[in-house]
């Protein structure tokens, strides 16, 4: 997770062969994302002009100390966001901003991205400004967004990735229902420093018991 949103992004060329076209229109959500609503908040595509406040919210040293470095002007956010049009309509990656009831900007992203083609293991990140920390909106975001990865995109695994340090984040996936699966020791780079990262996942099954109301089943 530390390195999405904002990790390394390689231009991904245009699909050249007809085969690539059509399986990069294979499913809806690589058109356009649908919209995941509930009466606190939109999960909406990121537009352009969501830019400025995407710097003011997530551009804060604060919000980017334990995830990969945000883009630090408004072109940077720009850039990246037209980076995630590219890489929904390839279907590797989906992208939300999330807009909090009553308001017009977007003040976080979640994302989830394939680590392996076609989807059955993927990797989702988050990150909200700190006005929005403990305000309920992250759970209410990320059981949309579960649900949206395993029942539209069809995903069987998702994996995340928060640095040790980071007890936000590890309070975060513990409380939407991660399973705690390891530490990644050293695996992540920040400010010239290794850190360690704890390895969280959910499986689809996972997520259907705790539908139900039961705990994921480990061994
Ligand atoms: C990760 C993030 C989206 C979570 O949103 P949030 O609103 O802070 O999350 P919540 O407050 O709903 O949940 C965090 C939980 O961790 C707990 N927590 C906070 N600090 C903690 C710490 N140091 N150690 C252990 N748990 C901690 C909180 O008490 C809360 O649990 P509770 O609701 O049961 O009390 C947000 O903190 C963020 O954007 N952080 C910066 C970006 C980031 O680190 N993203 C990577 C996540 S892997």
């Amino acid at each position: 997770m530390e390195k999405t949103p904002f990790h390394a992004k390689p231009e991904r060329p245009a699909p050249t062969s007809a085969a690539g076209v059509a399986g990069a229109i294979a499913a809806d959500w690589r058109r356009g994302l649908p919209v995941l609503a509930s009466e606190k908040f939109t999960l909406r595509e990121l537009r352009p002009d969501d830019a400025p406040s995407m710097l003011a919210y997530l551009g804060t040293a604060e919000v980017a100390r334990f995830i990969s470095p945000p883009p630090t002007t408004v072109q940077g956010f720009e850039r990246f966001i037209t980076w995630t049009h590219r890489e929904r309509e390839a279907g590797a990656c989906a992208c939300y901003g999330v807009v909090p009831a009553g308001c017009d900007h977007v003040v976080g992203l979640f994302q989830v991205r394939a680590l392996e083609t076609g989807f059955v293991t993927a990797e989702w990140g988050f990150v909200l400004g700190s006005d929005y920390w403990g305000t309920g909106l992250f759970l209410g975001c990320a059981r949309r967004v579960l649900e949206f990865a395993f029942e539209t995109i069809g995903a069987l695994r998702l994996e995340a990735r928060a640095a040790v340090m980071n007890g936000r984040g590890n309070g975060a996936l513990r409380k939407v229902g991660a399973v705690q699966e390891g530490v990644l020791r050293r695996s992540f780079k920040r400010g010239g420093q290794f850190l360690d990262q704890v390895l969280w996942s959910i499986l689809a099954e996972d997520w259907h018991l705790q539908r139900r109301g039961r705990p994921p089943v480990v061994h």
